[in-house]
């Protein structure tokens, strides 16, 4: 059975991987996003993947604009007639000193990516379990698995979604929800360009692939790349002395 999945931040990076690759085996999609004009480029490049011609359709959804999630949520299942799979990957990422020369942009970050992106989740859960289920499908990262120097603010956003993602999944898997929290680790994207890569950094693709995989399976948590997962087991497990020291 084909999927009809929104997806939030599919006009770039990880997110426009993972739609076209939706879309490419038959899902249906409907993309929220910002800028309508990259909007409507993307549903048509969407579109002309589909293996059998159907539309694939739009509507905005700002991520600071908490008054645009419950129109948007609406208007997606209005389009989709219903949808079973919501896709979260939009986010901001800057530096940690970009972050500590720069409080406006740190408190849009903190925003963003914990507050606001937990409030539309809200919105979708509601929705899902009003329909007896579905699949919510959130991206965090490896950054929210242990407080780290380079990434001290922008991890502690994902450290957050990390945990309300967990909680939802232990208390309404059995109502239906499908929680999913995907975890990549250094991923060539608009959002990564020009740092320095770290090792087993991997393509947007890459990661698309494991996730739609995780989608399929219902699997509550995926390092994407998988080797992320054994990377961390190991930091994870650094004591705090040896984590002051290095500068990872
Ligand atoms: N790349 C990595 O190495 C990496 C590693 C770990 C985790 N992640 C996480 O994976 C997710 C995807 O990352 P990516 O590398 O694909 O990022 P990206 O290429 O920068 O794409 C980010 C997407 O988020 C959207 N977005 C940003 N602010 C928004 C807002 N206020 N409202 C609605 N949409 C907004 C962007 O839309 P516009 O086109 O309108 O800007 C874009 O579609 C993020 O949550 C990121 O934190 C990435």
């Amino acid at each position: 059975m084909p999927l009809n999945v929104v997806i939030l931040g599919g006009t770039k990076g990880i997110g426009r991987a993972l739609a076209r690759r939706l879309a490419a085996r038959g899902d249906r999609v409907h993309l929220l996003g910002r800028d309508v004009e990259d909007l409507a480029r993307c549903a048509a490049d969407l579109q002309a993947r589909m293996p059998t011609p159907s539309p694939v359709t739009f509507s905005v959804c700002d991520l600071e604009r908490p008054e645009t999630f419950a129109p948007a949520v609406s208007a997606a299942a209005t389009e989709l007639g219903g949808f079973d799979t919501f896709v979260v990957t939009a986010g901001l990422f800057a530096t940690q000193p970009q972050l500590e020369a720069d409080r406006a942009f740190t408190l849009r970050l903190l925003t963003v990516n914990f507050a606001h992106t937990i409030l539309l989740c809200e919105h979708v859960r509601s929705y899902l379990l009003a329909r007896s289920g579905g699949t919510l499908c959130v991206f965090s990262s490896v950054a929210g698995d242990r407080g780290r120097k380079p990434v001290i603010l922008y991890g502690a956003t994902k450290a957050g979604l990390t945990a309300y993602l967990e909680g939802l999944d232990h208390k309404f898997r059995a109502a239906g929800l499908r929680t999913i929290c995907v975890k990549p680790g250094f991923v060539r994207t608009g959002m990564t360009e020009g740092l320095p890569e770290p090792p087993f950094a991997a393509d947007p693709d890459q990661v698309a692939t494991t996730v739609v995989r995780a989608i399929d399976r219902g699997t509550p948590v995926v390092y994407a790349p998988p080797i992320w997962a054994l990377v961390m087991l190991v930091i994870r497990w650094l004591p705090r002395a040896a984590m002051r020291k290095v500068g990872f």
